[in-house]
């Protein structure tokens, strides 16, 4: 298969026409969104859907988000809407947030990786709400790597990945957040965040108060423990190169490096001190490392490091959903210096 690329920013209407032709009848598109690109495909039709899954070789169990560009979408997906998605919503829609509810029989069992709920977002990026608008269905969209490897923020990636398994690429340029959206289940008694991203936790204690974060956010699963989120039990985001986090200070970092030959994933104005680097953003600014994290992985996979050591980012905001990946491109390698 071809794989053909548009840039939505240049060629509008024929991007648009060509995307929604293709999801209509059943094709998988890579799309861009302001968190990470996605391999879209109609939610409601089950034959598309399981070419998403073959497209990124990725386990039938694990459930995809379901991409609104309207809240007017959202009732005939769900059975019904809680009182805090309504709040939630009118807070962080259009966003980089995912709500996961009960799911109403429009939903095919294999879109919500067979399970009795329902993943749902209404995506910021214009482009992305532009292209759901025109193929006129929800559309089924997990991040556009290959399963197992960094959520691509670029159109270039996609390709990478994405080079004859899928018809058409649509580049809307570079995604704004750079990792994936915040999911959160309504479908438990007290509200659970299963994944942090671009809205932080602490943003929706102050919007519905109390809420719980999954113990699989910040740790491996214990053998027999069960995920709440089924993408949590697979290794992800994970380069060729051998990660282990260094917890503490520069100044440890470097007691403990020195000598040694790696590559290091530092803040921006560390790399003065190594002789192979690569940065992900400012130190205790979660937005900016989040903006550089998947592309510093593909780029230390680009200049062929074996062993890497990462700077640890701050738990708080944004800095969590940073954590919370490298924890897992790591594979949980963690020294506390
Ligand atoms: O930002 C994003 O969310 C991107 C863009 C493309 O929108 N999409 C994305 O999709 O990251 P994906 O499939 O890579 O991650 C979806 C996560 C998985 O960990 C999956 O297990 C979880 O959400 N998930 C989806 N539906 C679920 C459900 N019904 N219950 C629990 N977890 C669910
Ligand atoms: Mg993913």
């Amino acid at each position: 298969m071809q794989t053909r690329v548009i840039d939505i920013r240049t060629n509008k209407n024929e991007a648009l026409e060509e995307a929604s032709e293709l999801l209509k009848s059943g094709e998988v598109v890579g799309i861009p969104t302001e968190t990470v690109y996605g391999l879209a495909a109609n939610a409601l039709d089950e034959e598309a859907v399981k070419k998403i899954y073959i497209a990124k070789g990725r386990p039938s169990d694990n459930p995809l988000i379901v991409h609104i560009s309207d809240i007017s979408e959202l009732s005939p997906l769900v059975k019904e809407i809680p009182e805090k998605v309504k709040v939630m919503a009118s807070a962080f829609w259009p966003g980089p947030l995912t709500m996961i509810m009960k799911k109403s029989d429009v939903i095919p069992s294999v879109t919500s990786g067979g399970l009795s709920t329902v993943a749902i977002r209404m995506p910021e990026n214009e482009y992305a709400r532009a292209i759901i608008k025109s193929a006129g269905v929800p559309l089924a969209a997990p991040s556009a790597n290959l399963s197992g490897s960094p959520s691509p923020t670029n159109a270039k990636y996609v390709f990478d990945d994405m080079n004859g398994r899928i018809p058409l690429i649509i580049d809307g340029g570079a995604s704004k957040i750079g990792v994936e959206s915040t999911v959160i289940t309504f479908a438990t008694e007290i509200p659970t965040v299963l994944r942090p991203g671009g809205v932080t936790v602490e943003e929706i204690r102050e919007t519905i108060g109390e809420i719980k974060v999954a113990d699989a956010v910040l740790h491996d699963l214990k053998e027999g423990e069960t995920a709440a989120s089924p993408g949590m039990k697979y290794k992800h985001y994970a380069p060729k190169a051998n990660i282990t986090i260094l917890k503490g200070s520069l100044e440890k970092y470097i007691e403990y490096t020195s000598g040694k030959d790696f590559f290091a994933l530092v803040f921006e104005g560390e790399e003065k001190f190594f002789k192979n680097a690569v940065t992900y953003g400012k130190a205790n600014d979660g937005l900016s490392e989040a903006g550089r994290l998947f592309d510093a992985l593909r780029e230390l996979d680009e200049m062929g490091a074996k062993t890497v050591f990462a700077r640890c980012p701050e738990l708080t905001g944004v800095g969590l959903a940073v954590y919370n990946r490298l924890i897992r491109s790591a594979g949980f390698n963690i020294i506390e210096l």
